[in-house]
């Protein structure tokens, strides 16, 4: 890694947890992350989900084809993923361990996000085939780490699913690798700095730049809203802490969730940034805001393929300071346009 001045060098990263849509928002958003990343890991929560083998194959020639159509066919490997049900089977799981192209399987609790309606009822009550075999295949379970109990305060739901899932998962299957996706918390950070066995953790740009005033600064502003929900400022200092220390087990994934504009701003509005279009921008602001700009290699393209297994990749990226204005609005599907993260502020580092 090199950092002068005006600009920083490094290993040409990977995002760990991006949705990519299918259909025409596919085409729309997929050139924003092959622009910047090497690889991803593709979220199955599409309409109907991505739960066996072969319709992640279907998917991934879909993502193949759409990246055909633009500059990076070739230079983005998307990574595939399985959507957990009840029902998945433990032969699911060596088919998805054989397939070549599936890494990983995502655990939502049922109801707990966007498209989660099939998602898990009771996991340590269903899921135990699944569960072995992913444990013995050294397949990782990415956990949407919230309780979906509507007693629990919507605040609360991440701190709550550690002490009612995670630990017992983790107690029942000590050697599955789990990733703790896009962690929101003080209490999630420290469960997986000091939580035994092969346990790691996404974070995203935005819960590393804001705390939960952003959704209401001066009227409700729903392009801040996402689950998990932005939390109080000292979990993000939390974060912050976690992603730019020596550890390992906290690495990129930048939850990256298009909606159409009009869905955002809507009487019921879907939770989701968009923020794959300057995904290593927001990044490195939110690393230098911290002091610690030289941590921002490890986090962004090392300590994700070393948890995976893989190898980090073999090029490197460069981003300038440079103002970088982000744009109101994108061209999405249809009439529909797709605002961005930050939409109108400027950020001192731009991607070249
Ligand atoms: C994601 C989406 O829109 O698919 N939304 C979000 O707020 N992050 C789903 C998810 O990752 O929870
Ligand atoms: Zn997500």
């Amino acid at each position: 890694m090199k950092i002068t001045e005006n600009s920083i060098t490094l290993i040409r990263p990977d995002d760990w947890h991006l949705h990519l849509r299918d259909g025409a928002a596919l085409e729309s958003v997929i050139a924003d992350s092959a622009r910047q990343f090497a690889r991803a890991i593709v979220m199955p929560n599409l309409k109907p989900p991505v739960t066996n083998v072969e319709l992640a194959a279907a998917y991934k020639a879909e993502i193949e084809a759409a990246l055909a159509k633009t500059a990076y066919s070739g230079s983005f490997k998307p990574l595939m993923t399985l959507y957990l049900t009840d029902n998945t089977s433990a032969e699911e799981i060596k088919k998805a361990a054989e397939s070549g192209f599936v890494y990983a399987v995502k655990l939502y609790p049922a109801g707990a996000t966007t498209n989660s309606d099939a998602g898990v009822t009771d996991l340590l009550g269903k899921c135990r085939p699944a569960l072995e075999a992913l444990q013995q295949y050294g397949m990782p379970l990415l956990v949407h780490g919230e309780v979906t109990d509507p007693s629990i305060d919507l605040f609360d739901r991440e701190a709550v699913f550690i002490d009612r899932v995670m630990i017992p998962l983790r107690k029942d299957f000590p050697e599955l690798k789990v990733v703790f996706e896009h962690i929101t918390t003080r209490e999630g950070a420290q469960y997986v700095r000091d939580a035994e066995g092969p346990v790691a953790a996404t974070i995203t740009a935005h819960h590393l730049l804001y705390n939960r005033n952003a959704i209401f600064t001066g009227g409700i502003r729903p392009h801040y809203y996402c689950l998990p929900v932005l939390k109080r400022e000292k979990h993000r200092l939390a974060l912050l802490e976690a992603a730019t220390s020596d550890s390992k087990r906290f690495f990129l994934g930048t939850d990256s969730a298009p909606h159409a504009k009009g869905l955002k701003e809507h009487a019921c509005g879907c939770a989701g940034c968009y923020t794959a279009l300057h995904a290593m921008e927001l990044y490195a602001t939110a690393f230098e805001l911290a002091g610690a700009l030289d941590k921002l290699e490890a986090f962004a393209s090392l300590n994700g393929p070393a948890f995976y297994g893989l190898p980090h990749n073999e090029g490197q990226i460069t981003l300038v300071r440079q103002p970088f204005a982000i744009p109101e609005a994108l061209s999405y599907t249809g009439n529909e346009s797709l605002v961005p993260l930050g939409a109108g502020e400027t950020l001192n580092w731009q991607f070249q």
